[in-house]
């Protein structure tokens, strides 16, 4: 029998979404197929030319309104309350592995949840932003919390997650093209066993193995292999 890990460290990308019917970025149906990131998705949009910045991401807020975990979000919940999960560090701005149960997802991109003042940093309501309010504190445009290109990443969020991931005795990257830097440089922190489940396998990237498949049905196999 194969023996499941004790110090489980998850990684997950767009591809983990999907399934959920979110799209990814970089695959055919992405949203990068149809729209240039950096002329949406950086600071230079939000303060030249908010209204295309604001559009962009009223969008995707709306079309979170309407969406599920899977049973693969559930999966990792399942895992995480045996207690083998050390991280669930995801890119995604979902919140869909907090909706399906799971708890203390390190958001390395932050989310479309929360939102704040891009100048004095307030925090401010979903509704303020939607309704393309200015910041009461100091007139400032808001924004959702999420990590924009060039951008910092929440560092401890990042050394939490780099950590756990040093630490771990297995690593599963699920759903990401790893293409992204810096969270490109996390799996190769694993000392031990790193799994990649996606459906495609062009990564250079070393991993101890690779299951070219859904996200979904790569942790059914690996749920099923584990006996968890
Ligand atoms: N199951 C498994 N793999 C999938 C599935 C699925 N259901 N759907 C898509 N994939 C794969 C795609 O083949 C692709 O390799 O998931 C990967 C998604 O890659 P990207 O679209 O590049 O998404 P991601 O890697 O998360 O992007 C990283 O880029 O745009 C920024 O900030 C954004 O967090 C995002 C970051
Ligand atoms: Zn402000």
């Amino acid at each position: 029998m194969v023996e499941h890990p004790k110090r489980l460290a998850i990684l997950t990308g767009a591809g983990m979404s999907t399934e959920s019917g979110v799209p990814d970025f970089r695959s055919q149906t992405g949203l990068w197929a149809n729209h240039d990131p950096m002329q949406t998705a950086t600071v230079q949009v939000l303060e030249d030319q908010y209204d295309t910045f604001h559009a962009f991401y009223g969008n995707r807020l709306e079309r979170l309104q309407a969406i599920e975990p899977h049973n693969g979000h559930a999966i990792i919940t399942e895992w995480q309350k045996k207690g083998i999960v050390s991280v669930i560090a995801t890119q995604n701005v979902d919140q869909l592995h907090q909706e399906s149960g799971s708890e203390n997802v390190a958001e390395l991109h932050g989310n479309l949840r929360e939102y704040k003042c891009h100048d004095c940093r307030e925090e401010v309501k979903q509704k303020d932003f939607i309704a393309k309010k200015h910041c009461h504190r100091c007139g400032g445009k808001l924004r959702p919390n999420i990590v924009l290109f060039g951008e910092q990443l929440p560092m401890q969020t990042w050394e939490y997650a780099a950590k756990c991931i040093r630490e771990s005795d297995v690593l599963v990257v699920i759903g990401t093209s790893l293409q992204v830097a810096p969270v490109n440089q996390l799996p190769e922190l694993a000392p031990n066993e790193r799994i990649y489940i996606n459906e495609e396998i062009d990564t250079p990237i070393p991993f101890t193995r690779t299951i070219q498949a859904k996200a979904g049905e790569g942790l059914q196999r690996l749920s099923k292999e584990w006996h968890i």
